[in-house]
């Protein structure tokens, strides 16, 4: 048997913006979610909008019974910074209040810790149009809203985490048009990554001053990178992968500072942020208590077969070209490669190479299209999704018998949810959301779910 500690968290993760739903009642302002989706419907596939997520504004009572009959005894979600500040700073919203206070008490009730995430890519669009997390300003707007939800919910809500996949919004936002501003430009991605290091570190300053004797983190997705072969210069294009798609984030956050080696890089592209002296010793700091891993597929590369065009504008890629390993597992509806023994290789990272600090897993998971084509009598029989979790946990489970320090392991995701671009198209729940009826039917997964929190594995 795959055996887990008594008091390992299991649980699952959502988001404030694939989730909720009611985008436009109860006093909410709009994210950036909202403004693209004005903008460009024909983005979002099927032409489904936030506004249309699984109602969870709604439904939560009972959605918090699925999670106990599906074997939670943790969840995370996200609160919305939109929600509660409508033009970012302020006033706040106290129907947002209500709602969360309530969410989080029902979770306690019922015997769920809440693990709570501050920001989940959903910019409020009053601060996008002061330029976001390109403005200086924005990050003390960012940590007087973290504050805030501290001091209103700091009693109930003793896991927080600052930010969900920090790298994404850099990415996706200033160099891939995946997100909301979808600009192409490095230098505003370098300054953008920096001033979400600093929000963080300021968030925890402002969490440690309170003393309320819960921990605060960080949810990294971490993809580590494998090179092609240990030729010397496909090594040298994995070191430089992981840079940018790691360490960039888990250094500032565990360590307080970046690998020299990663400035270096930022500098030889002229794309150095502006910062401050004062600025640096916050991100030294005010570290995280504990980190988040979000684990889906790995990073594999070699070293570039040609040289990069000099006029095109910097991307990490610059050192680098994607390696298709023959013999790869994909999982075709998403384009990701399936490979759980990463998630073994971070767990011995995490102790070896940041004092193995607590963590835990906060998502992982399987998107499937057309899932309907699996019912039986009435259930999705989503054996694959099992067989995903299963393949995780094997490894996880040896890389804490090898002493790393993982105390959780959380699923993407509780109720099929919208995934951004991607809205509908593939689905992780545990449990299925009927899109007409709103109605929620729990699969095969979410019955196999429950059954390991009872036994503690399987
Ligand atoms: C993570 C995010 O990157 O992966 C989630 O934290 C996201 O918000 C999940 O939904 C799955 O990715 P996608 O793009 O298929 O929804």
């Amino acid at each position: 048997m795959v055996k887990f500690p008594e008091n390992f968290y299991f649980g699952s993760a959502t988001s404030s913006t694939q989730s909720e739903g009611a985008h436009s009642i109860d006093g909410k302002g709009k994210d950036i979610w909202d403004l693209w989706y004005e903008e460009e419907p024909f983005k979002f596939h099927d032409e489904i909008g936030p506004e249309n997520t699984s109602t969870f504004y709604k439904n939560y009572k009972s959605d918090i019974q699925l999670l106990k009959k599906t074997g939670h005894n943790s969840f995370r979600t996200s609160i919305s910074w939109s929600r509660m500040f409508p033009e970012g700073y302020g006033e706040v919203n106290e129907k947002a209040v209500a709602f969360y206070r309530d969410v989080f008490e029902e979770m306690r009730k019922n015997d769920i810790e809440p693990f709570v995430n501050l920001f989940h890519f959903d910019m409020p669009v009053a601060m996008q149009e002061i330029g976001g997390w390109e403005n200086r300003e924005v990050v003390n707007h960012y940590a007087a809203f973290a504050k805030k939800c501290f001091e209103l919910f700091g009693d109930i809500v003793k896991r927080w985490f600052t930010f969900n996949e920090p790298i994404v919004h850099v990415e996706c936002g200033y160099l891939q048009q995946y997100h909301y501003p979808c600009k192409v430009d490095p230098k505003a991605a370098v300054q953008v990554a920096y001033h979400t290091a600093l929000a963080s570190a300021l968030a925890i300053k402002e969490y440690h001053a309170l003393n309320q004797g819960g921990k605060i983190g960080i949810v990294l997705n971490l993809t580590p990178a494998y090179p092609r072969s240990e030729n010397p210069a496909d090594v040298k294009a994995a070191q430089i992968a992981e840079l940018f798609a790691n360490k960039s984030f888990l250094d500032p956050s565990v360590k307080g500072e970046y690998d020299p080696m990663l400035i270096e890089i930022i500098k030889k592209h002229d794309l150095m942020p502006t910062y401050t002296e004062e600025d640096n010793a916050v991100i030294k700091e005010n570290t995280v208590d504990f980190l988040g891993v979000n684990y889906y597929q790995p990073v594999r590369v070699c070293a570039r077969a040609s040289l990069p065009n000099p006029e095109a504008p910097f991307m990490p890629s610059y050192y680098y070209d994607p390696y298709v390993m023959p013999g790869r597992k994909m999982n075709p509806y998403r384009g990701w490669e399936i490979y759980p023994r990463g998630i073994y290789d971070i767990a011995i990272n995490i102790k070896e190479n940041y004092g193995n600090i607590e963590w835990m897993i906060t998502e992982n998971g399987m998107g499937v299209e057309n899932e309907e084509r699996f019912r039986v009598d009435g259930q999705i029989q989503d054996d694959y999704r099992i067989e995903f979790y299963k393949d995780h946990l094997t490894w996880l489970a040896k890389g804490i018998e090898a002493g790393s320090n993982c105390v959780g392991y959380h699923v993407w995701t509780f109720i099929d949810c919208w995934s951004w671009l991607n809205a509908y198209k593939n689905r992780y729940g545990l449990i299925e959301l009927d899109l007409e009826t709103q109605e929620r039917r729990i699969k095969k997964s979410g019955y196999w779910f429950n059954e390991l929190n009872k036994n503690h594995g399987f």
